[in-house]
């Protein structure tokens, strides 16, 4: 019996990865038919692809190809020499996340082309088609007459067919935080995002939008262009044809070559990824970008463990206290010259005051922005290479004793290297910063990138700092650190492969609340961020503002979401890392919501998206691993609502008791942002709730297991 299921076994196996090379097939269709993707070459010998949504086309024709700086484009004069097909499917676990279980199940079509030329030169598109959307990449095989590459442009259309209503950001060669416009794609202008000096130097070539861009379309097509596996190359932002109502690729390049990537040959680009839906809330459950990813290349990670954390990072952002000391670089070295301001954030004294704080509310980390030198100098000045260590703590703040103390009440501290965008000085000083964070026990880093990247003329999302960053998780990885980068290059799903990239800014953060003069996040942003920026991956926002309008620091800023939506963000915004961001006396001020940030979990066995409206309004219900809890958040933008939530996804026979945290009746984001209700009650599988969501408003309801 035993030989015979074996044989079975064999036979199945054998047929998962069927191999079919005559005759040639160049369509293929996605594990349930829903999606179908043709590909041919015209008779100029353009390869080209089509994409079909349950029998409708929505990628017509769209040529691929490239242009080189050293040799003749590949982009026609070609012919199909060979095509294999492959079917695979595996369920991976990820070591955090979402959810615990990924079903991985998709047909490929390897397609492998030849110019008709003497040269002969080959250019392999391979097509991953799973329900949930496509990917396809391009392999460059190893060739005699293709040894080494430099892109000036990649040619990859996506040409649609309909006007949709698209939510985009401008593609910013240097930075995301920007907000998203809703416009149909046919009146896309980047015209109106200038330059941002506070943040970076930005190109942005005409009509360009970075990913992942969202669009929605009138018989309910849900889109979402984007990339995944970003390694060793730039990243690709796509150019609008507003008439042609299509996009082009545009990769980031750099004003130091003439060149956009260069790579040597064999080699794979990206995976350039559209997830298709016929609903919002599947964008979000999609796992197509982790998904194209390699698997996990690093083994046990459990060193790292998802936290919640507090820190030392809102105060400077209110104006209460400063990342500097107040120190002067005398001779290359910084001195205590005696003129220190005494409004240095990062002190032993007031770190210590977060750990107690943390350690009494069921929050395991402690960031520390502002503990080394260097803050004197770190923005608006040219030259600030060398300026930062990323060992040298000020006079005030004693490494040893915080982290010994830190260790005593359970808390790990979250090390901060905000490198300026200095790329050399943070490269150089890597290992022994790393170093150091394994002596000390520390696990997780926040590193930033603010400003122009030096070496001059290259811009964050290019191959130059693609490379960096990747590097640097890398190496991190060898001395147990995992890595939270600001300002960094977008997330396309390499945390599968690389388990310690935990999650990034990458989009405009609650910090622009403390202090953007445009007014800060509209309401309507984070319902858009969960259909654009987060299906690329976690995100560290940074929830948790109790103090809403924090007048006592700033009379003209403030947070533009009600007390409710807060909490419900630590359910709807993913990240592995979760920030309670406000001042640790706001929190002792408010002990009732608070309790919500004390319970809610951070790392996830399964995650269902309730309902949801790209824009408007999103409701996710997530199961916290290792216990029997469930947590549901829900937010709104400008508009109120009401949603009913069915809790048919609980447990059968499961008895929940329920808290909620609802916006009061006379809640509202501008006018009475802090009115809330708080409700328990007894839930089962078979109860149903409508609540009612003010505008900029929000629920987080806890749901323990009885
Ligand atoms: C920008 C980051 O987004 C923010 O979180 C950080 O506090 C500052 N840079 C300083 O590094
Ligand atoms: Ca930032």
């Amino acid at each position: 019996m035993k030989f015979i299921v074996k044989i079975a076994t064999v036979f199945l196996l054998i047929g998962l990865v069927s191999c079919n090379t005559e005759p040639l097939t160049t369509s293929v269709a996605s594990p349930n038919s829903t999606i179908k993707v043709d590909v041919d070459v015209n008779d100029k010998g353009k390869p080209f692809y089509q994409v079909a949504f349950n029998g409708k086309t929505v990628v017509t024709p769209s040529f691929l190809g490239f242009d080189f700086k050293n040799v003749e484009a590949l982009n026609d004069n070609f012919k199909i020499v060979k095509t294999t097909t492959n079917t695979f499917n595996e369920t991976w676990q990820m070591p955090w996340g979402e959810q615990l279980d990924v079903v991985n199940n998709y047909n490929e079509l390897k397609v492998e082309l030849e110019e008709t030329s003497e040269e002969k030169r080959k250019l392999n598109v391979v097509f991953k088609v799973y329900d949930d959307g496509i990917g396809f990449r391009y392999e460059f095989p190893e060739q005699s007459n293709l040894k080494e590459v430099f892109i000036t442009e990649e040619n990859t259309e996506f040409n649609l067919t309909e006007d949709y209503k698209t939510f985009w950001i401008p593609g910013d060669w240097d930075i995301y935080e920007h907000l998203y416009s809703t416009t149909k794609l046919s009146e896309i202008d980047t015209e109106n995002y200038k330059v941002n000096s506070a943040l970076a130097q930005t190109s942005i070539p005409n009509k360009a939008v970075n990913t992942p861009v969202t669009m929605v379309g009138k018989d309910g097509l849900h889109l979402s262009f984007h990339e995944a596996a970003l390694v060793d190359y730039s990243g690709m932002t796509l150019g609008v044809d507003t008439e042609k109502l299509s996009l082009k690729s545009i990769l980031v390049g750099s004003d130091n070559q003439d060149y956009k990537v260069k790579q040597a040959v064999p080699f794979n680009t990206p995976w350039r990824t559209i997830q298709i839906t016929d609903n919002a809330p599947d964008l979000i459950e999609s796992n197509l970008i982790v998904n194209l990813n390699e698997p996990n290349k690093l083994g046990d990670v459990s060193w790292f463990t998802p936290m919640k954390y507090t820190g030392v990072w809102w105060e400077m952002h209110l104006g209460k206290s400063s990342w500097d000391y107040g120190m002067e670089q005398v001779d290359g070295q910084w001195k205590d010259t005696g003129k220190a301001h005494g409004r240095h954030g990062a002190t032993t004294e007031n770190v210590k005051r977060f750990i107690d704080f943390s350690a009494k509310n069921n929050i395991k980390g402690v960031l520390v922005e502002g503990w080394n030198t260097g803050w004197e100098r770190w923005i608006g000045f040219e030259d600030r290479e060398g300026v930062f260590d990323f060992v040298t703590p000020y006079p005030d703040y004693d490494l040893n004793e915080v982290t010994r103390y830190a260790k005593e009440k359970g808390v790990e501290i979250i090390m901060h290297h905000e490198t300026s965008a200095a790329t050399q000085t943070y490269e150089k000083q890597q290992d022994t910063a790393y170093a150091l964070m394994q002596k000390y026990g520390m696990h997780a880093v926040k590193s930033g990138y603010v400003g122009k990247i030096i070496p001059k003329g290259e811009y964050h999302h290019g191959q130059y700092m693609v490379n960096q960053y990747n590097n640097a998780a890398i190496k991190a990885a060898k001395y147990q650190v995992a890595v939270n980068a600001h300002e960094p290059i977008k997330a396309t799903g390499l945390r599968r492969t690389y388990p310690n990239i935990i999650s990034r800014e990458g989009l405009r953060g609650q910090e622009f609340n403390a202090w953007s003069p445009d007014g800060g996040n509209p309401p309507e942003h984070l319902p858009i961020v969960a259909f654009t920026r987060m299906l690329a991956g976690p995100i560290d926002f940074t929830p948790g503002i109790f103090d809403i309008k924090f007048d006592k620091y700033k009379k003209n800023n403030q947070v533009n979401t009600t007390l409710a939506q807060q909490l419900a963000l630590y359910v709807v915004i993913y990240s592995p890392v979760q920030m309670a961001a406000d001042l640790v006396e706001h929190y002792e001020a408010n002990p009732k919501p608070l309790q919500f940030i004390k319970d809610v979990g951070v790392d996830w066995e399964k995650t269902k998206v309730l309902n949801g409206e790209v824009g408007d309004y999103v409701t996710i219900a997530r199961k916290e691993r290792n216990t029997e809890n469930w947590f549901v958040g829900s937010i709104t933008d400008e508009n109120a609502r009401e949603i009913t939530i069915d809790f048919d996804f609980l447990d059968d026979n499961g008895t929940y008791s329920a808290t909620i945290y609802k916006d009061a009746k006379d809640a509202h984001w501008n006018d009475n942002p802090t009115a809330l209700d708080i409700e328990t009650q007894t839930i089962t599988k078979d109860s149903k709730l409508t609540l009612r969501l003010a505008e900029g408003g929000g629920v987080a309801i806890s749901l323990q297991k009885q």
